[in-house]
């Protein structure tokens, strides 16, 4: 039998890519489980889409914090420990981090990003390329780093952009790439040896 790490799943959506990350941990010999599901919007789609999984889910809604992104990343940070977990994947988690969380999850904390970084960070990356002129385009899942789409690259998958692509064309291809890389690079994280967490921050 594997060793499963233990793994929490941070989205702000409909969560398609933690829904495969789920689909893919069901695998006997899948080096990960998926213990929670959180989100920082009650409304999110994917806790249900979890929680009919079986999923333990969480909200912590960032707006009752208002500026105070400290104390949101705290409350996120305590639900990740309750459960237990070594490994947090960001699918579609729409929030800029502090160093406070980057730092506590250092070398164990992966973002999934719709670009071949470190081309087309931050946000409409297909639109963008597009409007580039570029004849390819993907995804990236890389360590997540206190700058934003800028940790070291763990794996990507390219697409070709085709002449007649539009941003909605571009995306879904793209997102079809995302749902095959991201269990993959997880599996690969899990894999190996974790650090340390540093919790002195
Ligand atoms: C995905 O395309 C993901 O790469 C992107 O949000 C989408 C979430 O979809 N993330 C970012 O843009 C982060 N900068 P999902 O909720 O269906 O997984």
């Amino acid at each position: 039998m594997v060793t499963k790490r233990r793994v929490g799943i941070l989205i702000s959506g409909r969560g398609s890519n933690m829904a495969c990350l789920v689909e893919a941990a069901r695998a006997p010999d899948y080096p990960a489980e998926i213990v929670l599901v959180l989100a920082n919007k009650p409304e999110a789609g994917g806790l249900a889409t979890a929680a009919a999984a079986g999923i333990a889910t969480v909200a912590i809604d960032h707006r009752p914090f208002g500026q105070d992104r400290a104390a949101h990343e705290a409350a996120v940070d305590a639900a990740l420990r309750a459960h237990d977990v070594e490994i947090v994947c960001l699918a579609g988690y729409m929030r800029l981090l502090t160093p406070y969380l980057v730092s506590r999850w250092a070398g164990r904390m992966l973002n999934i990003h719709p670009s071949l970084l470190p081309e087309f960070k931050g946000l409409h990356t297909h639109a963008r390329a597009i409007a580039a002129g570029e004849t390819e385009h993907g995804c990236t899942v890389h360590l997540v780093t206190e700058d934003l789409d800028s940790g070291p690259v763990l794996m990507q998958a390219r697409v070709d952009v085709r002449p007649d692509d539009t941003e909605a064309t571009l995306s879904a291809r793209v997102l079809a790439a995302e749902h095959r890389l991201y269990p993959e690079a997880l599996r690969k994280l899990a894999s190996q040896p974790l650090p340390t967490a540093d919790l002195t921050s």
